[in-house]
Formats: C-alpha cells, structure tokens, sequence
C-alpha cells in the first residue's frame, strides 16, 4: 500500500470523526455474561482505571478542538524506546542473497519414532552450531516498526525462503510466502534464551508453528516442545511456551498467518552485520526477494513506533500498536470462538469510524465501569480498549493469549490517544 493511500485512510478517519453525532447513534444493546467472578473482575478493574487517570493527565492537557486531533499528546510523551545506534545509512544490509542455505524447509512431524522433524534446533540448520542464537548464512534478520508486546521478551526475527523462490506483496501491503518458507523469532529475557520459534510453510501450502524450549541451565541448547504448552518460571513471572494450535489462533488465516510481515512494519532500519545499518524494504529489494519490486522505500507506507514520538502522531502510533497487538483476531473472521462476538476491526488502513470502536457499548461485559464504551473519546478511564489492556484478570485481559504483565508502553499510548480525542457534544 502506497504511503499516499495511509495518509488518506487518515484524513478519512479525522472527517469521519469531525462527525461526530454519526457515531452517537451507533449504540448496540448489550448483555455482558463474559464468564468471570464479577465481584473480583469489578475491584480489580476499578483500581488499574484510577491508577491511569495520573498516566493519561498531561495528554488530557494537550486536548485540541477538533475530535480526533493528529497530534495532541505526542510532545508530551517522550522517546520511550531506543531510537537505534547511530551507525551511519547504506543503500543495503546486505550484498547479495546466498545462492543456498542449510535453513532448509521442514516436514510435517509424524511423532512417531525416527520422526524426521528435527527434534533439536541445532538439527534445523538455521542457527550456528557454536551459538544457536545467531541465524546461518542464507537467513535474513528482520525486525518490525510496531512489535508486539511479549511480557518484556527480547525478540529477534529472521526469514528463510528456498532458494530462488520470491516473496509476493498482496495489495495491502502484506507478504505472501512460498511454500518451504520459514520464518523465525527467539525469545530472550533477561539475558537467558527461553525460546525459538519456528513459524512454517509447509509443501501442502499449510502454516504450523513449532518452538525449541532452551535448557535452563543457560547451554547452547534447545529442543522441540510437543503439542501441548509448557511453562517455566522466570522470577518475576511465569513464561508461557504457547502450545501448537494457540500459534494458530493468533496467526489467524484472516491475518494470512504470517503477521509482522508487512510493507510498512518493515519499512524502517535496521543495524545488519557489520554495523550496516540499510532499510529493510530496500535490502530485501536489492536481494531480488520480492517477486515484484515494490518500488524505493521512501514512497511505501510506513508505521509509526508507538513508542517513539518522533516517529508519528499520537494517532498513528496507537492505531499502529493496535494493529499490531490485537488486529490479527479483531479483524473480519479473525476470532475463533463462540457467542456473541464484537465486530472491533483495528487494522490500520481502515478510518476509525469503521473500527466499530468510537461510543460503542461492549459486547462482552462492562465490569462495572460507569458509562463504558470501547473507546468513550476523552475518557480513558470509561474505555474498554484500556481497561481490558490494564487487568491482568484471566478473560478479561486482552490480548487473552500470549501475554500476562500489563505493557505499560502501550497502556500509555492507548490511554493518551483516547484522552486526547475531544468528547462528542
Ligand atoms: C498472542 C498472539 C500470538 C501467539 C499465541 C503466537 N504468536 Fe507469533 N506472532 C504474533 C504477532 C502479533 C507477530 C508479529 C509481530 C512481532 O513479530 O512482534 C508474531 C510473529 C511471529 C513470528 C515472526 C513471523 C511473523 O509471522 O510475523 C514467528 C516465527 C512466530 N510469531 C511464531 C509463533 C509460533 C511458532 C507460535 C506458537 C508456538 C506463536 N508465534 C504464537 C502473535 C502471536
Ligand atoms: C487471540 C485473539 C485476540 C487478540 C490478540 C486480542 N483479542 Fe480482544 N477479544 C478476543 C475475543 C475472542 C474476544 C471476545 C471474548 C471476550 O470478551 O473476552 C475479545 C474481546 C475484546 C473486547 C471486548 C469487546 C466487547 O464488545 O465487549 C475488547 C475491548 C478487546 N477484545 C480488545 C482487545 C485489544 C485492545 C487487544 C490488543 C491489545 C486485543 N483485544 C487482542 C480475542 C483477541
């Protein structure tokens, strides 16, 4: 998707907005039934949404006119990420893509003896045998504008595609991998390797994920996990190793699978080997990956950081922490559960009047909160969005898998972007 389509979706959204009585009418009767203890969900709540008025009271300051200001908040929230290492820009990180690599595709596992899927990570051949934690020749790391929240992990990236094969952008700027394909990311907290996952495209077309569990003792080791989930403490708290079918409900066929893969979460620097720091979307260009090349960088969509203000509005940033946190389930046939199901759509290139989000009652319970809405404009604390971020109670907490400490970053964001919109007369 062309830069120039974003900036419109924008400018959409802010008209869109500046409409405000189009939204009051949007009410939907609600019934709650959520399945949680009420009574604990409803103190636990009350307390993170008085918790936030302090967080979100400067942003409130910067309120302008107009219901959706573009930028009100952002001054006031600082850098709250590393902006990267001052290495000075080449054209590419990388020179020429290897002509072979010993990341090669894997096979469904059978979980019968002799199982040919390799049952420890040094036996995939993607990573160095002396140090598992650094990616062989042929696989390419990556990182991602808005990443999302893991509890705190430390995450790399990389991507190995068969030989010769291409990458296809779809037209909403997501990417479409051959088969063969295998994408990575390791999981590191603290200092100490927790995981390695392995997210793959299969002969018959099909995606499954896969993690390597690293030894706890801190060897250069890891090895696959089965089926089922695992757990291991880490101190401050207890790290999930997802199970196989939860990779897949969040790497939801409506995201087509893969999810960070994008033109414009892609569309950014990055310090490759050698201290070359190169934009990505060029790199890859230049290694002839795509199957059509998309074109220089500086004409493609680019997402904001959502914790870099320097790097968009306070709008941007949220909808681009959105997007990448909660938009691969809410998003048209992303959920994968029963009964009555909100319709919230957060991908970034839709105005926000279509999220289903501005004045709209929840769906799924409003723990107590007076006058909630999934997003009420101006009132932080009366919007669900944020409450659900802000718990840690079991079903009330969003995203519901894959994360149980509260991100305070994007907690922060959210709650300034909403304190910011001016409430509808
Ligand atoms: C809570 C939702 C969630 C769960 C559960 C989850 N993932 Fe992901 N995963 C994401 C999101 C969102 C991204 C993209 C953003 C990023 O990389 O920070 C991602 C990125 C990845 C990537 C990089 C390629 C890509 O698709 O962007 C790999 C590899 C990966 N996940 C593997 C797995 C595997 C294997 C499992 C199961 C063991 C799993 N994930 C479970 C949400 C999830
Ligand atoms: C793994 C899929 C998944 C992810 C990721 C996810 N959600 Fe949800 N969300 C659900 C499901 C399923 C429901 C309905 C069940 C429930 O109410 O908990 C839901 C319900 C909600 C509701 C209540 C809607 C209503 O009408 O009451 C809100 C608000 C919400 N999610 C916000 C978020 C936010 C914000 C994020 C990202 C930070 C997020 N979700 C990420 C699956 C997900």
């Amino acid at each position: 998707m062309k830069a120039t389509t974003h900036a419109l979706a924008l400018l959409v959204a802010v008209a869109n907005l500046l409409a405000c009585s189009d939204n009051d009418v949007n009410f939907i009767p609600v019934d709650g039934g959520i399945g949680v203890d009420s009574a604990t969900a409803d103190v636990s709540l009350k307390t993170d949404v008085s918790a936030l008025d302090t967080a979100v009271a400067v942003a409130d300051a910067a309120t302008t006119d107009i219901c959706v200001p573009g930028t009100a908040g952002s001054s006031t929230l600082g850098d709250l990420q590393d902006a990267g290492t001052p290495a000075p820009p080449v054209p590419f990180g990388i020179d020429e893509r290897p002509a072979t690599t010993s990341c090669r595709p894997l096979p469904r596992p059978t979980g019968l003896p002799g199982d040919p899927f390799p049952q420890t990570l040094l036996a995939t051949g993607c990573f160095t045998p002396t140090d598992l934690r650094e990616p062989v020749a042929g696989v390419i790391p990556y990182s991602v504008n808005a990443p999302l929240w893991s509890d705190g992990a430390m995450k790399r990236r990389f991507i190995s595609i068969p030989d010769s094969q291409k990458i296809r952008i779809l037209p909403d700027g997501d990417f479409e991998f051959p088969r063969g394909s295998v994408l990575l990311k390791t999981f590191e907290l603290d200092g100490h390797m927790l995981e390695t996952r392995f997210f793959v495209r299969h002969d018959d077309g099909e995606w499954a994920g896969y993690t390597y569990v690293w030894n706890k003792d801190g060897k250069n080791e890891a090895t696959l996990l089965g089926e089922d989930a695992a757990t291991r403490n880490v101190g401050f708290t207890t790290w999930l190793f997802p199970s196989r079918n939860a990779c897949l409900s969040c790497h939801t066929a409506a995201a087509g699978r893969s999810l960070g893969l994008e033109v414009a979460q892609l569309n950014g620097d990055y310090v490759y080997p050698g201290n070359r720091r190169a934009n990505q979307m060029d790199t890859l260009d230049h290694l002839g990956l795509f199957e059509l090349t998309p074109g220089p960088a500086a004409t493609l969509a680019r997402y904001a950081s959502p914790g870099l203000a320097s790097t968009g509005t306070i709008e941007e940033r949220a909808r681009a922490y959105l997007h990448s946190n909660c938009s691969h389930c809410h998003r048209p046939g992303g959920l994968q559960t029963e009964g009555n199901l909100p319709d919230i759509d957060v991908r970034f290139g839709l105005p926000l009047a279509q999220t289903n989000l501005i004045n709209r009652m929840p769906l799924r319970g409003a723990f107590g909160v007076p006058g909630v809405m999934l997003v009420k404009p101006g009132s932080a604390a009366q919007s669900m969005l944020l409450v659900r971020m802000k718990t840690t109670v079991a079903n009330v907490r969003m995203p519901g898998i894959g994360s149980t400490v509260v991100d305070d970053l994007g907690v922060t964001v959210i709650g300034s972007w909403i304190a910011s919109m001016k409430s509808c007369p």
